[in-house]
């Protein structure tokens, strides 16, 4: 029985979100919060071989149905192994990417099937939904230019145009869940986008 909070931050490459995931991380450690801060794919060793085999720049013949599936498996170990345990002890859980970007890059860019993948996602995740989702929004222009070309892994290396979608596809998601979802303009300052964060979270530990 899930007993603490989790919390995701989703957004296109270099959107900021994983700079506001840990600045919120820091925040709730000081306002004397139990936090478990994670990050996707990865987590757990499994997943993290499987994080290792999808971004490697040497696996350019990857087919995207293998791509889903690889990144739900990454996706089951890790909620079963380390997310869902962590919500249980009753911590704050706090998720650099999660479920809904396999939504934005697999379905909305690689145009797989919303309703398989969701199916898919049922199981993969024991059926845990985030109780709030950050959506960093920013243009892909901006949030690419911010990539090292050098550095780029497999996914970073699509075109602009695959990011646009994937872009896209998150505001749809957003726009499907409001509810759920919290969309932070990924054009203001590190501070204030982390200010909005703040407020949206205290108001949640308030309830
Ligand atoms: P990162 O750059 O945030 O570490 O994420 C790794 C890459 O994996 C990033 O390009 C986004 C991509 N990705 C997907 O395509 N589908 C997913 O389900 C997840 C979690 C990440």
């Amino acid at each position: 029985m899930k007993k603490g909070l989790f919390i995701t931050f989703e957004g296109i490459e270099g959107c900021g979100k994983s700079t506001q995931a840990r600045m919120l991380k820091e925040f709730l450690i000081k306002a004397g919060k139990r936090v478990f801060l994670t990050r996707e794919p990865g987590g757990p060793k499994i997943a993290e071989g499987i994080r290792e085999m999808l971004l490697s720049v040497n696996n350019k013949e990857m087919l995207p149905q293998t791509e889903v599936l690889l990144y739900m498996a990454s996706r089951s170990q890790h909620t079963g192994e380390w997310i869902i345990p962590e919500l249980e002890k009753g911590k704050i859980v706090i998720s650099d990417r999660y479920y809904d970007s396999t939504f934005a890059y697999q379905g909305a860019a690689r145009k797989i099937d919303g309703k398989l993948i969701d199916t898919i996602r049922r199981y993969a995740t024991f059926g845990l939904v985030p109780d709030i989702t950050f959506l960093v929004d920013l243009p892909e222009e901006i949030g690419l230019s911010r990539i090292q070309a050098k550095d780029a892994d497999r996914l970073e290396q699509e075109s602009m145009e695959f990011h646009k979608k994937v872009r896209e596809g998150f505001l749809d998601l957003a726009n499907n869940e409001p509810e759920r979802f919290v969309v932070l303009d990924g054009k203001k300052s590190i501070k204030e986008i982390h200010n909005e964060v703040i407020k949206i979270i205290n108001k949640e530990l308030n309830k």
